[in-house]
Order: structure tokens, then C-alpha cells, then sequence
């Protein structure tokens, strides 16, 4: 039996399969009396058998994650997102489990490392290695997985337009530095029959993707995969070893479900229910649900607006409920700061926001497309990262600023897949929707709380938030 959610969501699930969940968020007060979460093993493993309720609540460090599937409960068994469909016993739920937001988290790896000594199959050569060719079952072989949650991204190199020809980049590759060994190997690297560029990025969530499939956004920290099927497709061939196309009624069947589960955090480890009926729309999964069945890029103006919700609360004297009241103070400044505290601008341009680049409403993804967030350059060929480190020339006869450019950077992003100098480290904007199920953060995987990405930018651009300004805004990202 696949392992059901206990107890807030066995008695969810129950009312869930009745048909008793309809328009309101479901986790009413017992939800949110219940005590401070601990992460348990809610592995699903492919091809089991059981069900996915229509609704369901995961513990994470943060509080606890909301899975809703829009279509109702969801059989799993013989299910194609479910099933291992390739020649690793990899499926589509493998790297995208339930508990996790529908992405994968540091802690779910590290604990099918210890409970199947490195037999899961997420733990295949093919990318759970950190180069094929490393030998198995040693934690040094899958280091990226182990300590990061890093998958390895191989692409052609130089990159293939869409109809499979070699494209002439604007820039020469050149690896400067390789401690996992792919890029140099001779059967799996730069310089081998095929030559590959090899990338360790981590995964993305299978959920909410009425938004990242919207107009002018987009799928895949590169934007490599046209449609959800064109994904999918690449996915069973790449990342399940499936050695024939996945037939028609398999890619509607991981289509299908893909775009029915919304995911977003709902309890909220010290400010309670982030779902009660007088609280901030926002937040929970059913707003995205709600929000995807209108225009996802329509929606409300504002990015991840809480409505003033949260402004300023009373007290009464209640420890606990002042206390609750306290964090959601909290959060709602978290937002003030993500829309409206100033970054100093990177080199000319002009100060900006962390809204300016996570700007749709309801997910903060990026309705300009890619851009440079700055986690995978590097300002120098520094040494220590664990990553590879890869020297980008650009050719010297392109326009300014990019004419004779030197970048260094740990994966160079959509530059991979246009071979362009201005897509260098340019990366889409991933959904900001269910973060807390997923650490860690970036697409490096280099911050491991949602406080070390707000050191990670504090740090970047030299913000100076004050540390009750990192905590508030660590706090909105965790509830949302
Ligand atoms: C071995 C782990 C693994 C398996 C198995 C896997 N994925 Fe993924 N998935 C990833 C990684 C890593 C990324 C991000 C890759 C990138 O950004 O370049 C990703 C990204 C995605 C995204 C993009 C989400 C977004 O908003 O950008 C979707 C959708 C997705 N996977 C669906 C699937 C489907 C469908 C299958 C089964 C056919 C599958 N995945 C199997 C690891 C996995
Ligand atoms: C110049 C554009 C830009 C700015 C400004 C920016 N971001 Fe980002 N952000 C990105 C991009 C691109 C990514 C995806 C690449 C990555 O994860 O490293 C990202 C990733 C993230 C992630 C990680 C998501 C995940 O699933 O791992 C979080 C959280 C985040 N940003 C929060 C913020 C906050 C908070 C601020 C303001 C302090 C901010 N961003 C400012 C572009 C930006």
C-alpha cells in the first residue's frame, strides 16, 4: 500500500474520498492544532500500488505542505506519472514525490539512501551519479545527490536546433574546473564521440503547471521543453532510460495528472492555518486551483499580494494565539519586502526588487522569461565549489556589452540551449509556490533553508537587510 498521510491527513483523505471537500480549504481547526511537525517516511515508491487522496497535508520543517488533486482522488496504481516506465524502475513520482511538493527534497534522498543502501532507483548511473562511469553504490559516486539534491543535466554540445542540427555558439566553452569528473570524461564528456556538457540541477516541481505552461513562461530551469508532453517525453527518455516513445494514452496520462495537482504550503509552523476563511487568498493550494481556472497570467495585479490581511493584528493576552498572530506579522512583512525593499542595481541598471524578476501574481515566476539571479556565476575562477566551473569567451565581434566578454559560471544556463551570450547564467524563474516541502534552494542547490537564500541575495548584491528583515522575508517564502 502506498503510505498515507497520518493523522491530520488520514481523517482528510477519508472525507477527501466521500466527495466532502468542495469549495473550502479543508484543514479547519483540527489541522492546525496539530503539533510541530516531524518529517516520516512517505515514500512512494513507482509502481506501487494505492491511491493519492484528493487532498493531502505533508509535514515538512516549515509546517506542512497541501497536495490537492483538482480531478479528485487519483488511482496510482498502473498510473503512468506512477509507473516505471524505462529500464531503471524510475518513475515520473521517483524525483516528483507528493510529500515533497511534488519536487524532491535533501531529506527524502538521504533517507532512501540509508533505508535501500543506495538501491533506489533515483540513485541510477545515468545522472543520480555524479558521472556515469563513477563506480555504484559509494556515497563519493553520487556526492552532488547526497549533499546537494542534484540531479546531472546532460545536453548536447554544441547545442542542436529544433531540428537536431549543431547550432554555432555565440561564446567557446572551455571547462576550467571538474571535480565530479563528467565534463572530462572520455565517454561522457566534452571531448567524447557525442559530446555532452554536463549540469547538476535540481528538480523542479510536476505541479501547479497551468502557470509555468501559461503564455510567455516556462518549463525547465532553461526552458528546454516546449510543452508539458515535449517534457515528458524527454524525461522517459532521458531521465527513466525508456528505450521506445511513450505511447499516446501514457503522455495524456502524465499530462493529465501534471495539470490537475496544485501544491502550496497550509500550515504554517508558528503562524497556524494559512487557509482560515478571513486570512490572505493567497495562500494554500486551492487558491492556485481556484487561480488557474480563471487566466493564471491574469489574476490579481499584485505579486503574491496578502491582501493586507496581515498587517496589524490585535492582541489579547492569549500567549499562543499573540504569538501566532506575531508570525503572521511577520510574513506580512516578508511580502512588503519582496515587492518593495530596493536592490542596488548590478552594474548601471536600475535598482530593482525581488518581485521585479518573480513577478507573476500568484507563483513569483518570471513573466519576462530567464534571468540572471546571479547563484550560478562566479566572479572569478574561484576554487572550492564542488561544481564544475566553465570559462564562456564570447566572440569578439558581437555588440557591447557582450563582444570579447569573459564569464565564469558553474552552469551557464539557458546559454546551453540558444548558444546566445545574453542567455549566459539566465535561468527561468521556478514557481515559489510549495518551497518549504523542497529544500534545498537554487538551481545550484548551494542554500539549504529559505533563510540561506535570503543570504544567498543579501549577500549577492550587497542588500544589508537588518536579521529581523532576513527572518521576515525567510518567513513569506516558507508560507507560501
Ligand atoms: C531522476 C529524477 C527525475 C525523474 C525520474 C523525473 N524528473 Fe522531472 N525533473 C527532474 C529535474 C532535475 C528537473 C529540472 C531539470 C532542469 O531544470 O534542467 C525536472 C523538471 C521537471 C518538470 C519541469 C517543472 C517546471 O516547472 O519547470 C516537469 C514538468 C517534470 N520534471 C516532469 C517529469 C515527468 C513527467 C517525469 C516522468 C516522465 C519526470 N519528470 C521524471 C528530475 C526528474
Ligand atoms: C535578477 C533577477 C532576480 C532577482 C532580483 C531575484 N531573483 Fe530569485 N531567482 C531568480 C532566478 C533566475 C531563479 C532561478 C535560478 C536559481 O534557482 O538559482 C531564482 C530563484 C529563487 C528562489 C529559489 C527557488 C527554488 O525552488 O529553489 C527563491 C526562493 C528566490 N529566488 C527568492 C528571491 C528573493 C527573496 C529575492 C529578493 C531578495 C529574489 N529571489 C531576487 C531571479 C531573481
Amino acid at each position: 500500500m502506498m503510505r498515507v498521510r497520518k493523522p491530520v491527513a488520514a481523517a482528510l483523505c477519508a472525507l477527501a474520498l466521500r466527495g466532502v471537500l468542495q469549495a473550502a480549504e479543508s484543514d479547519g481547526p483540527e489541522a492546525s492544532a496539530v503539533p510541530a511537525p516531524h518529517r516520516s517516511l512517505r515514500w512512494i515508491n513507482p509502481g506501487e500500488s494505492g491511491g493519492l487522496a484528493a487532498d493531502g497535508s505533508y509535514a515538512n520543517d516549515y509546517g506542512q505542505v497541501g497536495v490537492r488533486n483538482a480531478t479528485g482522488a487519483v488511482e496510482a496504481t498502473g498510473a503512468p506519472f506512477f509507473a516505471p516506465l524505462g529500464t531503471n524502475g524510475r518513475a515520473c513520482v521517483s524525483c516528483h514525490q507528493p510529500q515533497d511538493g511534488m519536487s524532491l527534497s535533501l531529506d527524502s534522498i538521504r533517507q532512501q539512501w540509508r533505508v535501500t543502501q543506495g538501491k533506489d532507483p533515483i540513485f541510477a548511473a545515468v545522472d543520480g551519479a555524479n558521472c556515469p562511469s563513477l563506480p555504484p553504490r559509494q556515497s563519493a559516486s553520487h556526492s552532488l545527490l547526497l549533499e546537494r539534491g542534484l540531479f546531472r543535466v546532460f545536453l548536447p554540445w554544441p547545442p542542436r536546433n529544433a531540428q537536431g542540427q549543431p547550432i554555432r555558439p555565440q561564446f567557446t566553452l572551455e571547462l576550467v574546473s571538474d571535480p565530479a569528473g563528467c565534463n572530462a570524461d572520455p565517454q561522457y564528456g566534452l571531448g567524447a564521440a557525442e559530446p555532452r556538457v554536463s549540469v547538476y540541477r535540481r528538480p523542479r516541481a510536476a505541479a501547479n503547471t497551468a502557470y509555468a505552461t501559461a503564455p510567455g513562461l516556462h518549463l525547465m530551469s532553461d526552458a528546454r521543453a516546449p510543452s508539458l508532453a515535449a517534457q515528458a517525453a524527454d524525461a522517459a527518455a532521458t531521465q527513466l532510460e525508456r528505450r521506445e516513445p511513450l505511447t499516446a494514452e501514457q503522455l495524456a496520462g502524465i499530462v493529465g495528472f501534471e495539470s490537475q495537482v496544485y501544491v502550496a504550503q497550509r500550515i504554517d509552523r508558528r503562524a497556524g492555518s494559512l487557509v482560515e476563511p478571513d486570512g490572505p487568498a493567497l495562500l494554500g493550494p486551492l487558491a492556485l486551483e481556484r487561480g488557474a481556472r480563471q487566466a493564471p497570467q491574469a489574476g490579481p495585479r499584485e505579486v503574491l499580494a496578502l491582501d493586507g490581511k496581515w498587517n496589524a493584528l490585535p492582541r489579547s493576552g492569549d500567549a499562543v494565539r499573540d504569538a501566532r498572530n506575531q508570525a503572521r506579522e511577520s510574513i506580512a512583512r516578508g511580502r512588503e519586502l519582496f515587492v518593495a525593499r530596493r536592490i542596488p542595481p548590478p552594474g548601471k541598471g536600475a535598482a530593482i526588487a525581488c518581485a521585479s524578476c518573480h513577478d507573476s501574481p500568484l507563483t513569483g515566476m518570471d513573466r519576462q522569461g530567464w534571468s540572471d539571479g546571479g547563484s550560478a556565476g562566479l566572479a572569478a575562477p574561484a576554487q572550492g565549489t564542488v561544481l564544475p566551473v566553465f570559462k564562456l569567451h564570447c566572440d569578439a565581434r558581437l555588440p557591447a556589452p557582450y563582444g570579447g566578454q569573459v564569464r565564469y559560471t558553474q552552469d551557464p544556463g539557458r546559454a546551453l540551449i540558444t548558444g546566445r551570450c545574453r542567455d549566459i547564467d539566465a535561468f527561468v524563474t521556478p514557481s515559489l509556490r510549495g518551497l518549504a516541502a523542497r529544500a534545498p534552494y537554487l538551481v545550484t542547490g548551494a542554500a539549504r533553508t529559505l533563510r540561506e537564500v535570503v543570504d544567498f541575495y543579501d549577500r549577492h548584491y550587497g542588500i544589508g537587510y537588518s536579521e529581523s528583515e532576513k527572518e521576515d522575508l525567510a518567513n513569506f517564502l516558507a508560507a507560501l
